[in-house]
């Protein structure tokens, strides 16, 4: 261990630690910095970092030094504030200064820096300034500032170091340098909006996001991306029941700081135009209360061929489903259909099976079926086929096993499924409800609901609850905190009430 005293405050830390870690943690904040990125190469340009330690003749920059014992350090003096006003400066001397229309104002580093470091009048006219490429589009989903870019090759570390994709450059020398994508080239890598969340300022922005809203009316909630097993935990920035980006949220054990682009637009999904928002009887929207009468005949004890989950659905939602099938002496379940959304995965984050819940299915033992059995199940099941969630009917050996069948679906988008049911139960999305998913490490991940449903959609476990009341359960659980305990008694698993607010905790058994 390493003595140091950082700002007269005497501290210990481990050998190897970056004097930029121990700096931010003496001091409850990080130090000003622009290039310095956790989990990046530090390339120590930006010299925003700058500390004084005592006895080197110079200012150093803190992101590129370890800790000593006996290291003393000030990070708060005039010495050291005047360098960062000086370097601020300097990377403000052709920088517009455009922030009413930037999509980065309220969370941009260079606005927040000169707020706490900088507040002088800058003696540089706006028509001496070197004027750079504005709103150039550089790929699918990013668009490029040059005159906004402070050259802090964050994006070219991205793209070197995690994607190894490559695209990004700096190009030219002294204040004719700017960044940019290699000639013939885009920034088309499947993580490519990680560049707008590193970007310290505005020069990288999100075409999807571009004037959508002023960041500081956004309200975050924390969620798990439903995109793939992986499970990537995140960040539902939203307003007013709109939801308008996802962000990576960290957990060292799952996603590390990253999400892919395509996680980060399944947020479009909860908004389509196909959701389900009211009951459907025999393609009829109607209220609550004219679904009764037939799933009262529907879901009557016996009543019941075969119950369908799917691991798209949450823990909770499939454990109730399978709750209600034995109620109802169902005579069959089935975990869903296998493989029906598999893509492509890669050696970053993406997982191929895209499914966010196909290891909750396995700890609550329901097996999935491929289409030809599945189809085969229904064909063979006499009463009502009960589906949960996803849209198996899109399987066309499915479709045509439904076709003739009495079918009651709860689930959250219309298709092939809810257009073959008598009955529809319209369900809460992934971001309109609370849940568990267990992603592909045996990783319980809790998150809580972000936004309201919309319409007469109902949460899924409710519909569920409702179902087993109205199959005469006893004393059906009043709550989600109820359903939880059930689950937990019932499979052995860690109290899903105390899963940790933000990260995830391996299911007992779950190979991590
Ligand atoms: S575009 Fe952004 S991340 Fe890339 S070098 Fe410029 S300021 Fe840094
Ligand atoms: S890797 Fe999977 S879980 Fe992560 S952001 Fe992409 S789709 Fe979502
Ligand atoms: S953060 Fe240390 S030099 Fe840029």
């Amino acid at each position: 261990m390493a003595k140091v005293t950082i700002d007269g405050q005497e501290m210990e830390f481990a050998e190897g630690t970056r004097l930029f870690d121990a700096c931010a943690e003496a001091r409850g904040e990080a130090l000003p910095h622009f290039c310095y990125h956790p989990d990046l190469s530090v390339a120590g340009v930006c010299r925003l970092c700058q500390v004084e330690v005592e006895g080197m003749p110079k200012l150093t920059i803190a992101c590129n030094t370890f800790v000593r014992d006996g290291m003393v350090v000030h990070t708060r003096n005039e010495k050291v504030r005047k360098a960062a006003r000086q370097i601020l400066e300097m990377h403000l001397v052709n920088h517009p200064v455009d922030c009413p229309i930037c999509d980065q104002a309220g969370e941009c580093g260079l606005q927040n820096q000169y707020m706490t470091y900088g507040l002088y009048e800058s003696e540089v006219e706006q028509a001496d300034k070197v004027n750079k490429a504005k709103a150039e589009v550089i790929g699918p989903h990013v668009i490029l500032d040059k005159e906004r870019c402070v050259l802090c090759s964050r994006c070219v570390r991205f793209c070197e170091e995690v994607t190894k994709t490559g695209e990004m450059g700096i190009f030219n020398r002294g204040d004719r340098a700017e960044i940019g994508v290699a000639p013939g080239t885009e920034l088309a890598n499947e993580y490519s909006l990680n560049t707008v969340d590193i970007c310290p300022v505005g020069a990288l922005t999100s075409r999807d996001f571009r004037f959508q809203k002023r960041v500081w009316m956004l309200k975050s909630t924390p969620g798990v991306c439903p995109g793939c097993a992986t499970g990537c935990n995140v960040r539902i920035d939203h307003e007013a029941g709109r939801i308008f980006r996802l962000k990576p949220r960290r957990n060292d054990e799952v996603n590390g700081p990253w999400m892919c682009d395509r996680g980060r637009m399944v947020y479009k999904d909860v908004h389509d135009e196909d959701r389900l928002t009211t009951p459907l009887l025999r393609g009829e929207a109607v209220a609550w209360a004219d679904v009764e009468e037939d799933l009262a005949r529907l879901l009557a004890f016996g009543s019941v061929g075969l119950a369908v989950g799917s691991a798209r659905a949450t823990l909770e939602e499939n454990f109730l489903l399978k709750r209600l099938a034995e109620r109802l002496g169902a005579g069959e379940m089935s975990g869903g259909l296998r493989d029906a959304d598999r893509g492509v995965g890669d050696d970053i984050l993406q997982d191929a099976d895209r499914a966010p819940n196909r290891r909750g299915l396995e700890i609550l033992d329901l097996a999935e079926h491929d289409a030809v059995t599945l189809a085969g199940r229904i064909g063979n099941a006499s009463g009502t086929i009960l589906l949960l969630g996803g849209d198996p009917a899109a399987a066309p050996e499915v479709a045509a096993a439904l076709q003739g069948k009495d079918v009651v679906f709860v689930g959250t988008h219309a298709g092939a499924t809810a257009a073959l049911a008598q009955v529809v139960l319209p369900g809460a999305a992934w971001a309109e409800t609370a849940g568990v998913f267990v992603n592909r490490q045996g990783r319980l991940q809790d998150f809580p609901q972000a936004i309201a449903r919309p319409d007469r959609a109902r949460e899924t476990w409710r519909i569920l609850v409702e179902r087993l009341a109205a199959a005469g359960e006893d004393t059906p659980p009043a709550s989600l905190r109820t359903v939880r305990l059930l689950l937990t008694e019932a499979h052995g698993l860690p109290d899903l009430n105390s899963l940790p607010a933000v990260g995830s905790v391996p299911a007992a058994g779950g190979a991590d």
